[in-house]
Parts: C-alpha cells; sequence; structure tokens
C-alpha cells in the first residue's frame, strides 16, 4: 500500500509550519554543534505482570529542545513519560540527568535537581489568587521549611518574582482573581506558571493541551514555547499540529519502541510511523 504524503498529513499529521521561532530560540537546534545531552535513557524497560509496556527504549533529549513522544494509543508515552519522571520504577535501563544516573531517585529528589513534572499534578489551590499561588509556589521553593514561620518579610524579592512570572504567562491581569475562577486555559497557565516557580531546568509534560478548545491550545502551545526559553522541555502530545508547530525533535512511539526520530518532516515521512498511525486511525482508513 502506498501513501500519498497530502493524505498523510490531510488525515493525520498537519503540514509542518516552518518552525522559525523553534529555530531562533534553540541555537543547538542548527546543528551546528553536538547538542548536550541533558536527558538520557538507555534500555528502559517496564513490564506490568508481565506484559511489557516499554521494551527498551534510548532517549537522548538535547538541553535546550523542545522534545516531543508521540505515537498512537497504547504505545507506551505515558508509560515512559512515568518512567522518566520516576513515577514508575523500571523493571530495567538507566536514566542520566545531566550525566547522573538518577535511576534510583525519588520524584521529588528528582524536582530539586531541576526536573520538573508540570500540569496534571501542580498543586494549584482553587480558593487563593493567581498571585498567591504563585507566593505559595515561590515560598516551597526559597525558603527552607524551618524558616517558613518567619514568614513574608524574609521573602525578599518575591513581588518582584511573582510580577515577572505573570508576565511571563499573560496573567497579569488576573492576578487578583482566584484560582478557581479562571477559565480552562488560564488555569493551565497558572499551573505552568507554578512549575516555573521551581526553576526547572527540564520540564516534563503529559498531554498539555488535552481537553482544550482550539483558542486555549493555541495560547497553551504559545505559552510552552514561550517557557521553553532558556529550559528544556519534553511532552507527550495527541496534537499533531501543535507538535509541528514547536517540537524540535520527535520520538515516536510504537508498542512500546522508538520507532522514528528526528524532526517532524522527517518522521512524518517515515513509512513505519505513516503505517502505525493509519493502522490506529479508523478514521483515516475510511479516507483510504
Ligand atoms: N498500570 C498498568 N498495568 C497494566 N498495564 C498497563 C499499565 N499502564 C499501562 N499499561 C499498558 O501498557 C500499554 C501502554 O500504555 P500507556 O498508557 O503508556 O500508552 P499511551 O501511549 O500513553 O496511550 P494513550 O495514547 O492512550 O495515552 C497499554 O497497553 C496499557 O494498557
Ligand atoms: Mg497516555
Amino acid at each position: 500500500m502506498t501513501v500519498s504524503t497530502g493524505l498523510w498529513r490531510d488525515s493525520i499529521f498537519i503540514a509542518p509550519h516552518k518552525n522559525v521561532e523553534g529555530s531562533i530560540r534553540m541555537g543547538a537546534a542548527t546543528h551546528q554543534h553536538p547538542a548536550e545531552i541533558v536527558l538520557e535513557a538507555r534500555g528502559l524497560r517496564k513490564e506490568f505482570r508481565g506484559y511489557v509496556a516499554v521494551g527498551g527504549v534510548d532517549l537522548d533529549v538535547a538541553r535546550g529542545s523542545i522534545h516531543a513522544l508521540i505515537g498512537p494509543n497504547g504505545a507506551g508515552k505515558t508509560t515512559v513519560f512515568n518512567l522518566l519522571t520516576k513515577f514508575l520504577t523500571p523493571t530495567s535501563g538507566r536514566i542520566r540527568f545531566e550525566g547522573v544516573d538518577v535511576t534510583a531517585e525519588q520524584p521529588a529528589a528528582l524536582a530539586r535537581l531541576g526536573l520538573v513534572r508540570s500540569f496534571q499534578i501542580s498543586a494549584v489551590f482553587p480558593h487563593l489568587t493567581v498571585s498567591e499561588n504563585l507566593e505559595v509556589a515561590l515560598q516551597r521553593r526559597f525558603v527552607s521549611p524551618i524558616k517558613f514561620w518567619r514568614g513574608r518579610s524574609h521573602l525578599g524579592d518575591v513581588s518582584e518574582r511573582i510580577a515577572a512570572l505573570l508576565s511571563e504567562v499573560d496573567l497579569r491581569a488576573f492576578a487578583h482573581v482566584r484560582a478557581a475562577d479562571l477559565a480552562y486555559g488560564r488555569k493551565r497557565a497558572l499551573e505552568l506558571a507554578t512549575t516555573l516557580a521551581t526553576e526547572p531546568k527540564i520540564m516534563l509534560l503529559d498531554e498539555p493541551t488535552q481537553g482544550l478548545g482550539h483558542e486555549d491550545v493555541d495560547r497553551v502551545t504559545n505559552l510552552i514555547r514561550q517557557a521553553a526559553i532558556g529550559r528544556t522541555v519534553v511532552m507527550v502530545e495527541h496534537n499533531m499540529k501543535m507538535v509541528a508547530r514547536i517540537a524540535d525533535r520527535i520520538s515516536v512511539l510504537r508498542r512500546g519502541e522508538i520507532i522514528a526520530e528526528g524532526t517532524y518532516d522527517e518522521v512524518s515521512r517515515n513509512p513505519q510511523v505513516i503505517e502505525s498511525y493509519l493502522g490506529s486511525h479508523s478514521r483515516t482508513r475510511k479516507t483510504l
């Protein structure tokens, strides 16, 4: 079966936008220098009672890049994500962060090192305002538990940091709105800001645009691109338009293995990738 690129793009992968911003943002993306690997997985494997959900994944995430993990349903994306963030323990394999083996670390220890998972477990308190939420997030980062009781007067430049975070995620106008009263897309922006408050070196996002309407997808996509300046982002994402817009590098998983890796253009032309997506999209099969 031959599949035309046109069909492929129309039905599954949306035509890629020139990733102009991406190239400017990430000097390393021009490949003039070998990229520094900030997060590295080797032979990552996860079995659930004998069922191999992830079977020996190697992954190199370059510092400063936005690296997307894609693949059809059940491919093992979330499992890899949970392994990388240490929410699952691998059956075998190693993970190195900034050259240090972190396979045995707990998620909280990894967060302190700068590897932070965002969105689904972000701590946003619904009854606090946007800026109060950011204050709490900053206190957690900068105040040791022992000094916590000393209160606001010792927090120095916290209000400046809050202002900077509000600007970064475009929430200045909402500083005094309770988190519970924010629209869904803005709640995501606040969640992202509480993660940024912890000054992550690498942020891992599982389906950041899931459940968002068109407008909010664009808002969150822009936010992630903005937040990725000077940081590294690994994201699991189903929205191919979003991936095409901002991912520097894409790893494609199928049945627990990486079957292709490269830029959006490269992976979207890969016959194995095309086949595995067509195989899992009944809607697309009808188009055929
Ligand atoms: N806790 C678990 N126990 C048993 N099997 C699991 C468990 N978690 C995941 N699996 C299985 O492992 C495989 C990979 O699941 P995973 O959730 O990682 O896929 P995914 O690529 O994230 O899928 P989706 O696109 O639907 O989110 C699936 O077959 C799933 O049923
Ligand atoms: Mg998943």
